[in-house]
């Protein structure tokens, strides 16, 4: 009965140590469990061993007897500091350690444009101009007829555009992706009347070959001011003030006639290029400037498709390449980064 004894002792004390080797924390303790039960519980091996003492001579009970409680605390103790040692260690090191620095989770921020079109929307509200928004999928009426651009007129070779398959494509309700933010004009008239003062910023589609200064998708920032007596004058001062705002500093511009068939007259706001200060380089194609905004007096006829007496009210309107301004403000010479998503790229703003 010793030798089994003896015997026992070994199996659990080897079992126990092989446990030690297990990599899985879970099957660790599964396993502890089972073997406890095994070697130490009521039905367990030492306690059968146990029960047959009663039927030893009484010398031999004595013996057996405290080599059998030997055995047995020597395994109970080996049990619980397995336990205690290894299962609790383990478990501690499993859990959360306050003490460690934590990892900081990063904090995204806003894309260039968006950041471009908030400085913007700030300036221009400090000028009294409400922010509008208009809908990107646009009707032919408000992106052309509207705007003084009837069905096939050359005017709109100008913008190469997404059209969207209509079976009547006379049915002026058909739809085009946006290709400028105008179309928010005559919108905004119908809805607001004269006075009038408000930009419209927003993305805006054309089927463009696309290549460094060329994308399908693009933004631009529509604005609109319509009151009594309101000249080209109060256009070109509005201009100069918003470059000064982006630029912080006075920017050199110049004015030359343009054709757009919804303003009457037209006209291009060139600004100095600011990389080559004016001298000639690639971006500004050697001629020292960049054209900015195109813009100039709301054609009567639009006033008009807006509801607003043309007689009474006059207006500006311009139309500025968040796009491009951004470009400059930051030297960017390559339009398709900006929806390319490469993060080299965003994480500079
Ligand atoms: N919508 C024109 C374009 O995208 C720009 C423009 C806006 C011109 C307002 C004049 C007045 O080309």
């Amino acid at each position: 009965m010793k030798n089994k004894l003896e015997q026992l002792r070994q199996e659990a004390l080897k079992q126990l140590e092989d446990l030690k080797e297990s990599k899985s924390l879970k099957n660790q303790k599964e396993i502890w469990r089972a073997l406890e039960i095994k070697y130490l519980g009521r039905k367990g091996q030492l306690s059968q061993i146990l029960r047959q003492i009663k039927d030893l001579s009484t010398s031999e009970k004595k013996e057996v007897g405290a080599f059998a409680n030997k055995v047995k605390t020597e395994i109970a103790e080996a049990f619980s500091e397995f336990e205690n040692k290894f299962l609790s260690s383990k478990a501690g090191q499993s859990q959360v350690d306050m003490s460690l620095p934590g990892k900081r989770s990063s904090l995204g921020h806003l894309h260039p444009i968006t950041l471009m079109q908030r400085e913007l929307e700030e300036l221009f509200k400090s000028l009294g101009f409400s922010i509008l928004e208009g809908p990107e999928l646009e009707s032919d009426y408000y992106n052309f007829q509207a705007l003084n651009i009837p069905e096939h007129h050359p005017a709109r070779d100008m913008q190469d555009t997404f059209y969207v398959n209509w079976e009547d494509q006379e049915d002026e309700n058909k739809l085009v992706l946006r290709t400028h933010t105008s179309p928010v004009q005559v919108r905004a008239m119908q809805e607001f009347g004269a006075p009038l003062k408000a930009i419209v910023p927003g993305k805006v589609f054309r089927n463009e070959a696309l290549d460094a200064s060329h994308e399908h998708t693009f933004y631009q920032l529509e604005g609109i001011m319509i009151d009594k007596n309101i000249s080209i004058s109060n256009m070109i001062a509005v201009m100069k003030e918003l470059l000064k705002g982006i630029f912080k500093e006075e920017v050199e511009i110049r004015i030359r006639p343009g054709f757009f068939p919804f303003v009457e007259p037209g006209i291009e706001i060139d600004m100095k290029c600011r990389l080559c200060q004016g001298q000639g380089c690639p971006v500004c194609k050697q001629s020292g400037w960049l054209e900015v905004f195109p813009g100039g007096m709301i054609h009567p006829n639009v006033l008009e498709a807006g509801g607003i007496d043309s007689k009474k009210y006059s207006g500006f309107a311009f139309g500025l390449g968040l796009t491009r301004l951004a470009m400059m403000k930051h030297g960017i010479a390559d339009i398709r980064l900006f929806n390319s998503g490469d993060l080299r790229f965003l994480e500079q703003f």
